[in-house]
């Protein structure tokens, strides 16, 4: 498809900032000017603001793990879009199966968060995803084209350009089972096909789709192989540099 592979560390509530800082610095001297990737980290909240400034006028961008909905209000202990941006994130997360799962926000609730990073142009990593009771009733088609349809209501085709697509099945985060590639790729084509219907064909191309779920440097190879895979969202092996940077000097190449 002629994409630059875009790959996503999402460090989840793991490091210390002094860690994340060590990272940052060694992630910004070997990807720095790296033309050929897409990459990007997502450090816990409190960290935002320093790593940004690490990682200022290089090429890897920060995302914020989660915000919320609303614009400002009484939301003890919540962050919103425009406070993201302000320290210098360019990228969120939503609907993780994390955030979904351990903390029950709805479909409605993260097409509300959607909407509030595209307000401010911050570009929405959204993950879908099903579990694995989902998948052995064979509902995983069902179930993600319902995320895709209630996540992203009301979002304009416009907008949808902007958008970053993570398929994260929930039975492979974190558990070291990864989906097999084949199995992944059909997925993401699905989900391609599913925006195809909704915004047309040029747009669904222009959609990154990246698999997330116990990606290692071990299997970056196979699941970037696959056509419908354009890049990897990675969790236990991001906060790790050596693993982090194996998997992109594999994705480079694709
Ligand atoms: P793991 O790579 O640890 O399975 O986590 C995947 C994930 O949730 C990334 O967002």
């Amino acid at each position: 498809m002629g994409k630059k592979p875009f790959i996503v560390g999402n460090w989840k509530m793991n490091l210390t900032l002094m860690e994340g800082m060590e990272f940052a610095k060694s992630l910004r001297n070997v990807v720095c000017d790296e033309s050929e990737i897409i990459c990007g980290i997502c450090p816990p909240i409190v960290f935002l603001k320093d790593i940004c400034r690490v990682l200022e006028g290089c090429g890897i961008f920060v995302a914020a793990q989660n915000i919320h909905s609303e614009k400002t209000g009484a939301y003890t202990g919540e962050i919103s879009a425009s406070m993201v941006k302000e320290v210098g994130c360019t990228h969120v997360l939503l609907g993780h199966s994390e955030r979904r799962h351990i903390f029950h926000e709805t479909d409605s609730f993260i097409n509300a968060k959607i909407k509030a990073a595209l307000s401010v142009n911050l570009k929405p990593i959204f993950c879908v995803g099903e579990t694995l009771d989902n998948r052995e009733d064979e509902r995983t088609e069902y179930v993600i084209r319902n995320q895709l349809k209630e996540g992203l209501h009301g979002i304009s085709a416009g907008h949808i350009k902007e958008l970053v697509i993570a398929y994260e099945p929930v039975w492979a985060i974190g558990t070291g089972k990864t989906a097999l590639p084949e199995q992944a790729n059909e997925v993401h084509s699905f989900i391609r096909s599913t925006i195809t219907d909704g915004y047309g064909k040029d747009i669904a191309n222009s959609v990154y789709i990246l698999y997330g779920g116990s990606v290692k440097p071990e299997n970056a190879k196979e699941l970037m192989a696959q056509p419908e895979i354009d890049g990897l969202l990675v969790g236990g092996a991001s906060i790790k540099f050596e693993s982090f940077l194996k998997i992109i000097e594999t994705a480079a190449k694709y």
